[in-house]
């Protein structure tokens, strides 16, 4: 196969994505086929519409040069306008959800984006949402345009003309079913909609976090009374958006967000690709699918977008643990508070002969949760916290081994009592756990608000 020739723009690299047959996964009679839309240059299926919607823009002349483009998005539609609007000297303004990763947040901002954050816990309607939010901001910048991919048809057209027909072309046009999530419902719209021109029987399958109202109310046909909440990101709504002909859809899967995850991390485990929360939540759906075939199938989806940003949540076995998304093994000790235990190989220490300063960029990393010291054989030497840092740094000690920077610490052996624990952290921050003087890990106020989190008031009051 001859390798494709030179581009000249990063844009030209967008679409046109390959198409990859789990052949390492269990699908049971299926086959199920994987569309790389990770490998988009902005890393994910956003870049398409984002480019058709600028263009129809221009077309039409409601962009001008030099004018600013603004978006409310959950970050990839953003990313992708980012990549366009910086190649093609727009100013672009993103209104994010404050839920949504740190590193997309990080990605627009390095791409020259100004991001305006709106409020994850309030919805349609009230000012603070990113939809209500962006369209405001349109209102009082001149010369700008709110893209609203929500009720863009570009957004659709993007889909219907490009995605459509290159899964048709890979599949050589023999698919029976089509599993994605809606965001904006562009991709399940457009797609669907040129599948369905060539096969009117193709089973288009929603894969909707549970909590999202889509798919209750595809399967019971009614808006449900409360919306829920979900931490994959991209996919789900808590309205129908303009643009998503939920008509379309054969049938809707629910998935939790713990299953999402599950399968994303599986798909890197088993097929090396690292995709990110939404792509979880789609194939957990397309996996449940294929299951319940009594026919081989051709079936088809989407790796969303990459699994980079998605690095230090859920490919992080110790945030997955202290989310509440994985149990560690329940032990009946203290240690069961600790979520990233040393002996599951979670905690995050410092050896006795690194210098303090690598101490201290651990104790960034960990929000400034106190770091145990060991020693080469692994015994524990003490804790540094924050404060013993700060003091050693500010007498000119960064370079000094760990070992000698060290308190002892305020230990507790795993089999004391929970009040002891909680008066120890009450008092200093923080208590380090032992089991015969080992280490098992640090406990925080935060470890016990996870905890409390967790369990019924009752057991308070
Ligand atoms: C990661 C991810 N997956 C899926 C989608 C859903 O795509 P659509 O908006 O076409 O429904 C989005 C949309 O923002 C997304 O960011």
């Amino acid at each position: 196969m001859q390798p494709p020739p030179p581009v000249h723009s990063a844009l030209d690299l967008i679409g046109n994505t390959p198409l990859i047959e789990l052949r390492r996964t269990d699908t049971g009679r299926c086959q199920l086929f994987l569309k790389l839309e990770c490998q988009n240059p902005g890393g994910s299926i956003k870049d398409r519409p984002a480019l058709r919607m600028i263009a129809e823009a221009e077309r039409t002349g409601r962009l001008q040069p030099g004018g600013t483009i603004i978006e409310g998005t959950a970050g990839n539609t953003g990313l992708g306008l980012a990549l366009i609007a910086r190649h093609k000297g727009y100013r672009m303004v993103v209104v994010m959800p404050d839920k949504m990763a740190k590193e997309k947040a990080l990605h627009l901002r390095a791409l020259g984006a100004d991001i305006v954050p709106s409020r994850s816990d309030v919805g349609k309607g009230h000012p603070d949402y990113y939809s209500d939010l962006a369209a405001r901001l349109e209102r009082e910048t001149p010369g700008s345009l709110y893209i609203n991919q929500f009720a863009n048809p570009a957004n659709v057209a993007a889909h219907e003309t490009e995605t459509g027909p290159e899964i048709l072309a890979q599949m050589d046009h023999r698919i029976d079913a089509f599993v994605a999530g809606a965001g904006t419902g562009g991709t399940i719209t457009g797609v669907g909609r040129a599948l369905r021109r060539v096969n009117p029987d193709v089973a288009l399958i929603l894969a909707d976090p549970v909590g999202s109202v889509l798919a209750p109310l595809v399967t019971e046909g009614t808006m449900p009374e409360a919306v829920g909440s979900w931490a994959v990101e991209g996919i789900g709504e808590d309205y129908v958006p303009p643009i998503l002909e939920l008509d379309l859809v054969t049938e809707a899967i629910s998935v939790t967000d713990a299953e999402a995850f599950a399968s994303a991390r599986a798909l890197l485990a088993e097929e090396g690709i690292l995709v990110g929360s939404s792509t979880g939540t789609l194939l957990a759906a397309a996996l449940r699918w294929c299951h319940r075939q009594t026919r081989p199938q051709r079936i088809v989806t989407l790796a969303c977008d990459t699994g980079n940003k998605y690095l230090n949540r859920m490919f992080d076995e110790g945030w997955m643990r202290e989310e509440g998304y994985v149990e560690g093994p329940e032990r009946g000790d203290l240690g069961d508070l600790v979520a990233r235990r040393h002996d599951d190989g979670l905690a995050v220490t410092v050896p006795g002969d690194a210098p303090l300063a690598t101490a201290c960029s651990r104790l960034r990393d960990m929000g400034g949760k106190p770091i145990p010291v060991l020693s080469n054989d692994d015994a524990l030497l003490g804790v540094i916290d924050a404060p013993t840092a700060l003091q050693a740094v500010r007498s000119g000690r960064r370079g000094t081994p760990c070992a000698q920077v060290a308190r002892p610490g305020h230990g507790l052996d795993v089999r004391a009592d929970r009040a002891d624990l909680e008066r120890t952290v009450r008092r200093h921050g923080y208590a380090v756990v032992t089991d015969n003087g080992g280490l098992v890990g640090v406990v925080t106020d935060l470890d016990l608000l996870r905890d409390a989190e967790r369990t019924p008031c009752e057991t308070y009051r």
